[in-house]
C-alpha cells in the first residue's frame, strides 16, 4: 500500500494524519524530557490498554533510565461514540504508594477516561502522577483533565492507527489516518 492511499475500514475511509516518523519524533522528545524529569525515580509506566499499548512500547524505549511498566484496561468506547461508562475490566496488582505514576493514554477525547482514572489513581496516594497521550482533541473536552506531555492535537475526527482501533482494526498502522467525511 502506498503512503497516500486512502483505506478502508467497514464503512469508512480513512487518509492519512500523521507519518510514522513524525511520530517518532515526537516520542523521542517527550522520552527525553522524562528521563530527565524521572532520573534515579523508577517510574512507573501505566499504559491504559487496548489503544496505548503502542505509544507506550514506543515510549518507555525512548525513556532512558530504570523504570517499570503496568497496564489498566478501561473501556468507554463502542464504534466511533464514546458511550458514556468508563468502566475498569482489568485492573493494576501493583502496590501505587508512594511511586511516580506516568499514566500513557492513546488519545484524550472528552477527557471522561482519563479523569476517572485520576481520580483512582489519587486515592491509591501515589508520590506523583504525570499524564502522557499521543493524541488529544481540544474541540470534544468535557472533562478538565491535567495533560503533561501531548504528541499532537488533532481535529475533532475519528482517527485510527498506532494502537488506536474503528471495531477492533486499524491498531497495526503505522501512522495515524483520519476519517474521510
Ligand atoms: P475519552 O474518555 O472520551 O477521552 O476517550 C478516550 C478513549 O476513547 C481513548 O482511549 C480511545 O480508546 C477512544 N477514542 C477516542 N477518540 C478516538 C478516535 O478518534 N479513534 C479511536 N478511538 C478513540
Amino acid at each position: 500500500m502506498k503512503k497516500s492511499d486512502s483505506i478502508q475500514i467497514h464503512d469508512l475511509s480513512f487518509v492519512p494524519l500523521i507519518s510514522e516518523e513524525a511520530i517518532q519524533a515526537q516520542v523521542n522528545i517527550i522520552g527525553q524530557q522524562l528521563t530527565e524529569r524521572y532520573q534515579g525515580k523508577n517510574p512507573l509506566f501505566i499504559s491504559i490498554l487496548s489503544g496505548a499499548f503502542v505509544f507506550a512500547s514506543d515510549l518507555i524505549r525512548a525513556f532512558d533510565s530504570h523504570c517499570e511498566i503496568g497496564f489498566v484496561k478501561l473501556s468507554s468506547y463502542a464504534g466511533t461514540r464514546s458511550s458514556g461508562d468508563v468502566q475498569t475490566v482489568m485492573g493494576l496488582s501493583k502496590d501505587l504508594r508512594d511511586r511516580h505514576l506516568i499514566v500513557v493514554e492513546d488519545i484524550v477525547d472528552t477527557g471522561r477516561t482519563l479523569h476517572f482514572f485520576l481520580e483512582h489513581l489519587r486515592s491509591q496516594n501515589p508520590a506523583s502522577i504525570c499524564t502522557v497521550t499521543c493524541l488529544r482533541k481540544p474541540e470534544a473536552a468535557q472533562f478538565p483533565v491535567p495533560v503533561d506531555f501531548v504528541c499532537f492535537d488533532i481535529e475533532d475526527k475519528f482517527v485510527v492507527g498506532y494502537g488506536l482501533d474503528y471495531d477492533d482494526l486499524g491498531r497495526n498502522l503505522a501512522g495515524i489516518w483520519q476519517v474521510l467525511e
